[in-house]
């Protein structure tokens, strides 16, 4: 049986999607370089290798050694305000390590990609829900270069030496039962907003009051990782099954505001997050909501657990279980 490579499979939605494959009797192995990633959330019996995508010779070494005829491609860094900050970090790390990672699976035989893209390849849509067809307009540097991947696996997939899937993720969020949320500076609104109301932050900051939404805050599509992993595990049976290369949403087609999610968190947490009204943040678009339609005709996948109020719950007893994340 050939494996899947998930580079990146120590990280949030790389490690529940490892969960996934594992579950339905994949062989894995897993590349991450644990900067935000965590060696605890990969199981101990699953092949693990501490380094970059960029490492040209140990992607070589994996690939021959462990058969490896498909890859998931998480790593990266995935902060839309750190990529302003920085962006020549996210050109290098994302981009170019993105580069020699490819360059190496397609020499080593590889077949098959599923790449972790996502929502901020549009930038600023002219209009929502957004399908896939809307064109590429980054706002940041952190959208810039998953377009650069995307476009990268395209030119592959023209000279016939791949196919890929690039799934564009909205917000993921929730957890399960054994893997959550835990990055070493959280800007996440559902994390912060659980932290504030489990009192283990002074309160949290609504980042905008005046936009042209009903309740005047940023509207969001919240997206279970659960979900989001089965839409993985599809996109793969896609490729394999010999299916044509593609560009996927992955949300629901659902939007909620700041303040409903502030106000679902204190529901189920029973507190208050002690939210204060504050400026927009730099670069938020006023609403992002997906249009899922091609996920669900292509794929079959459909979100089961992405309800809000489920996804604040699971969320929430990830939060109790590890409040430090997994280091507690
Ligand atoms: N927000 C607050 N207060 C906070 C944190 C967030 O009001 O303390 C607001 C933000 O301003 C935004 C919304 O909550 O309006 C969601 O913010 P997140 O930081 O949770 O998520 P983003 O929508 O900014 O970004 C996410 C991913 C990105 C991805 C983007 C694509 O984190 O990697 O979705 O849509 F690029």
């Amino acid at each position: 049986m050939n494996a899947t490579l998930v580079t990146g499979g120590a990280g949030y939605i790389g490690s529940v999607t490892v969960e996934a494959l594992v579950a339905r009797g994949e062989t894995v192995v897993v590349l991450d370089n644990l900067i935000t990633g965590h060696r605890e959330a990969v199981d101990r019996a699953i092949p693990f290798y501490e380094g970059a995508t960029g490492d040209r010779e140990l992607v070589r070494k994996i690939v021959a050694e462990h058969g490896v005829d498909s890859c998931v491609h998480f790593a990266a860094l995935s902060s839309v305000a750190e990529s302003v900050a920085d962006p020549e970090r996210y050109l290098s790390n994302n981009a170019v390590q993105g580069m020699a990672l490819f360059e190496e699976l397609v020499r080593g035989g590889v077949r098959h990609v599923v790449l972790s893209s996502t929502a901020a390849v549009y930038g600023e849509p002219e209009s929502n829900p957004i399908a896939e067809d809307a064109p590429r307009k980054p706002v940041n540097p952190y959208g810039m270069t998953k377009v650069v991947l995307e476009q990268a696996l395209e030119a592959l997939d023209r000279s016939g030496q791949i196919t890929f899937a690039a799934l564009r993720y909205f917000n993921a969020a929730g957890a399960t039962g054994t893997r959550g949320e835990d990055h070493r500076r959280e800007s996440h609104l559902i994390p912060i907003v659980l932290a504030a109301a489990a009192g283990r932050r002074d309160g949290m900051t609504i980042y905008g009051t005046d936009y042209p939404t009903p309740d005047g805050t940023a509207v969001r599509d919240y997206i279970h990782v659960s979900d989001l992993a089965d839409a993985h595990v599809k996109a793969l049976d896609h490729l394999r099954k010999g299916g044509e290369s593609l560009h996927i949403n992955l949300g629901t087609g659902t939007g909620f505001s700041v303040r409903q999610v502030v106000d679902t968190v204190e529901s189920v947490v029973g507190n208050s997050a002690n939210a204060v009204l504050g400026e927009r943040r730099p670069g938020d678009p006023p609403v992002l909501i997906a249009d899922p339609g091609k996920g669900s005709e292509i794929l079959g996948w459909t979100p089961t657990q992405s309800d809000l109020e489920s996804i604040v719950r699971d969320a929430w007893s990830w939060h109790k279980a590890r409040p430090l994340g997994y280091g507690s």
